[in-house]
């Protein structure tokens, strides 16, 4: 989600109003992909390396991210939404935390789609803490080297449980990935939008949603490969 500076730098406006009119955007989308049928919708809300930013805009993201919790808390609950978290959430202020750890807990048992909320998210902060609890394991025992592949490996990331990635969307025009599901990327399909994010709404949604449906996703086979596949599963 970026670009929210720059929406509010356009209009002499102080950055947090682009943080503000964002969260509208994380309504809106959320809505959407909720009607559209997504399993699971994952936001980079703020990074790991967000806490370099100054000290003033740090707060107000905070201040937003309470407000946020409170006030979707019971659209969450009625459609069924279950709010998840990745990211080295013991790092936000308790304020933020509580909120959270207590939407989580009562959410838990929807199954209508995952929310997850990317805080104090790094993908290589990620790759790095897997890395050690995993050293932490065979220390202990648990785990032998050989038993370290790629599905072991996946068992120790934050975003264990959750469906494979599918569709990645960055906003504002930036063609990076800035430490996002680094993993997790390998096969996910890509889609950067010239919108800014508090422009972003169901409309610009919608569209990144037509262009991954126009991709044929191989996963390293060929094309005459994935359509023979797809074949059989319409006739099966
Ligand atoms: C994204 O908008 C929101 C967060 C990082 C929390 P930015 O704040 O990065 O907006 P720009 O990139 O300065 O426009
Ligand atoms: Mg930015």
């Amino acid at each position: 989600m970026d670009g929210n500076g720059r929406w509010a730098e356009m209009r002499g406006l102080p950055r947090e109003e682009g943080h503000r009119e964002g969260s509208t955007s994380v309504r809106e989308v959320t809505r959407c992909a909720r009607r559209v049928g997504v399993q699971a919708l994952t936001l980079y809300a703020f990074s790991s390396q967000n806490w370099a930013r100054p000290a003033e805009e740090v707060a107000a993201l905070m201040d937003l991210l309470r407000e946020y919790l409170e006030s979707e808390r019971a659209e969450i609950l009625e459609n069924g939404i279950r709010l998840n978290a990745i990211g080295e959430v013991e790092k936000l202020p308790r304020f933020v935390k509580e909120p959270l750890d207590r939407l989580r807990a009562d959410s838990a048992n929807n199954t209508g789609m995952v929310l997850t909320l990317a805080l104090s998210y790094g993908g290589r902060e990620e790759l790095a803490q897997a890395a050690r609890r995993m050293a932490e394991a065979a220390c202990k025992g648990e785990l032998t080297p050989a038993q370290l592949d790629t599905q072991t490996f996946e068992s120790y990331l934050w975003t264990n449980g959750l469906p494979p990635l599918d569709l990645v969307v960055r906003t504002s025009g930036e063609q990076r990935i800035s430490n996002f599901l680094l993993w997790q990327l390998a096969y996910a399909e890509l889609c950067f939008s010239d919108v800014l994010w508090p422009d972003f709404r169901t409309e610009a949604f919608l569209r990144c949603l037509a262009q991954y449906q126009q991709r044929e996703r191989r996963f390293g086979l060929t094309s005459a490969q994935v359509k023979r596949e797809d074949s059989h599963r319409a006739k099966a």
